[in-house]
């Protein structure tokens, strides 16, 4: 039988599942946890797509403009035009399987979100992801009771098995019983961003913890754009991590002030007047460092048929702040959010190893320096897809060996999810929103010397990826998106480029690679 396996059960890993299912082309889906605690579930704001259901007058190109101009022109072109192109189709689609966005009558309500010219956010209130997800679970279970869906919860990836340079299979460890398996088959990551290399610095969860990128870049597959980390503008601490408080705060009215001469400075809409508390998320972050000051949240005129729309994020503010936001403003400032870098994928989301591929938060591709809220749940959507379709094109009609399965029955659960802790405090002090020469240099010499030798498999895995990501904002000696370098503030044309990373022999190089551009019809 035909068979794929799929590491991540988010909402790239599951529409990857079901099209390839739809196909009749079975997939192994292999996660740490269950879909129901998948990252994608947090996922709140909504989805990007040019729908115009009410006079809006976007379109598919002011869509693929907004993307490209966001990403500061280092996304792949010809994905982007797939990526919007696709959108409506797919917001439809959600809705043909019952996602029940916000409507006006008939019509999906669209709401502002930021860099974004157009009102084109389809969205739940402001639970979309957890939305999106329980249809995509529900449409899964379909083809799992069918056979053609066989769920691997609570199994860690372990290693990809290679052979004549390409990836046929997984080998996969099962946390509960330690039972080892060997899975064959093409291999499609979806396994999200990486939060495990900034503890308490992201807004996601810990159990994205970025092992998959981290194994598939010690086997030789290439990263890219690692430099390029969102900060999201409105976080707020909480235990362990940064509480989002989504961009549709903003979107229905949320302004940002800092106090000043003992009264609120809308700092924002002095200096942009244009989208003022609904610029890039990268402008926004840096505006915020620079006032120097703690920078609240007020959310007090929004009109109140809109609170409606954001009563989940109030009730989250009141249960995990103590804030009602109705009422009293927020202490914000900006937590890492999401990582444009990842696994270099092609428009087709082919990785550099054939038999691999990649999509969702994993792949670098679609958000270039700097990614668009609304565009990462799409972006996991049609990415799962097109990497299925992609996957299912190279296995042709090949079937595969069965799985074999080394029976240990003791336990081995994960208790390092994340980085440890010298790690994490070098990439905290080197990679935050303004970098310079100095911290970087500092930073790589000190993860070239600090010695690694009692550090667990993982930790020798992840810290090449750090080494990796602080060589890729040292080489770019120019500011663009999310990298700022405050010794190099201006964007310099020759560094539009993709930076490529690769682990090849025990050593890290990086090149720079072209741009794809669209090719005119
Ligand atoms: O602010 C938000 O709701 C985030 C949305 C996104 O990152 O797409």
């Amino acid at each position: 039988m035909r068979k794929i396996n799929i590491i991540g059960a988010g909402l790239a890993g599951l529409s990857a599942a079901i099209h390839l299912a739809q196909e009749g082309i079975a997939c192994r889906l292999i996660s740490l946890q269950p879909s129901e605690r998948a990252q994608s579930v947090m996922a709140e704001g909504g989805i990007n797509a040019a729908l115009n259901t009410m006079g809006e007058e976007d379109t598919v190109e002011q869509h693929f403009a907004d993307t490209v101009r966001g990403g500061a022109y280092l996304a792949d072109e010809n994905a982007v035009q797939g990526l919007t192109e696709h959108a409506p189709e797919i917001v439809r689609r959600l809705c043909s399987i019952g996602v029940p966005f916000n409507r006006k009558g008939q019509e999906l309500v669209l709401r502002n979100f930021g860099g974004q010219k157009k009102k084109r956010t389809a969205y739940s209130k402001s639970s979309t992801g957890k939305i999106l997800m329980s249809a995509l679970i529900d449409e899964a279970r379909k083809y799992e009771a069918k056979g053609l869906i066989k769920r691997y919860p609570h199994h860690c990836l372990t290693s990809l098995i290679i052979e004549n340079n390409a990836c046929i299979g997984v080998e996969i460890t099962d946390l509960y019983t330690g039972n080892e398996g060997k899975l064959y088959g093409a291999v499609i990551l979806a396994s999200g961003g990486m939060n495990s290399l900034f503890p308490e610095m992201t807004t996601g969860t810990a159990v994205n913890t970025g092992d998959a990128t981290a194994i598939a870049f010690s086997q030789g597959v290439e990263l890219a754009n690692l430099e390029f980390i969102q900060y999201h503008p409105t976080t707020a601490a909480i235990a362990g991590k940064r509480m989002l408080i989504s961009e549709a705060a903003r979107g229905e009215g949320g302004r940002l002030y800092v106090w000043e001469n003992n009264q609120p400075y809308y700092f924002m809409e002095e200096k942009y007047p244009e989208l003022g508390n609904l610029m890039p998320r990268d402008v926004i972050s840096r505006e915020m460092i620079k006032t120097g000051k703690q920078v609240y949240l007020e959310m007090a005129g929004i009109p109140s048929e809109a609170w409606s729309r954001l009563s989940d994020l109030r009730d989250e503010c009141i249960r995990l702040l103590g804030v009602d936001p109705h009422g009293c403003a927020i202490e914000v400032s900006p937590g890492i959010h999401y990582f444009m870098g990842g696994i270099y994928v092609d428009e087709k989301h082919r990785t550099s190893l054939s038999g691999l591929f990649a999509a969702g938060e994993c792949a670098c591709q679609y958000h270039g320096a700097n990614r668009l809220g609304g565009n990462s749940m799409l972006g996991a959507i049609y990415g799962g897809s097109v990497a299925a379709e992609s996957a299912s094109a190279y296995i042709g009609n090949s079937a595969v060996k069965e799985p074999e399965w080394n029976e240990k029955h003791q336990s081995r659960l994960l208790n390092d999810y994340a980085v440890n802790d010298e790690v994490a405090k070098i990439l905290r002090d080197a990679l935050g929103i303004f970098r310079t020469e100095e911290t970087l240099v500092k930073a790589l010499n000190d993860l070239n010397t600090l010695d690694s030798s009692g550090y667990s498999e993982n930790d020798k895995k992840r810290l090449e990826v750090a080494k990796a990501m602080v060589m890729s904002a040292l080489n770019r000696k120019e500011s663009r998106g999310a990298h700022t370098r405050t010794d190099y503030p201006e964007t310099s044309e020759a560094f539009q480029k993709t930076t490529v990373v690769q682990y090849q022999n025990g050593n890290i190089t990086l090149s720079m690679r072209d741009i794809a551009r669209r090719v005119a019809e």
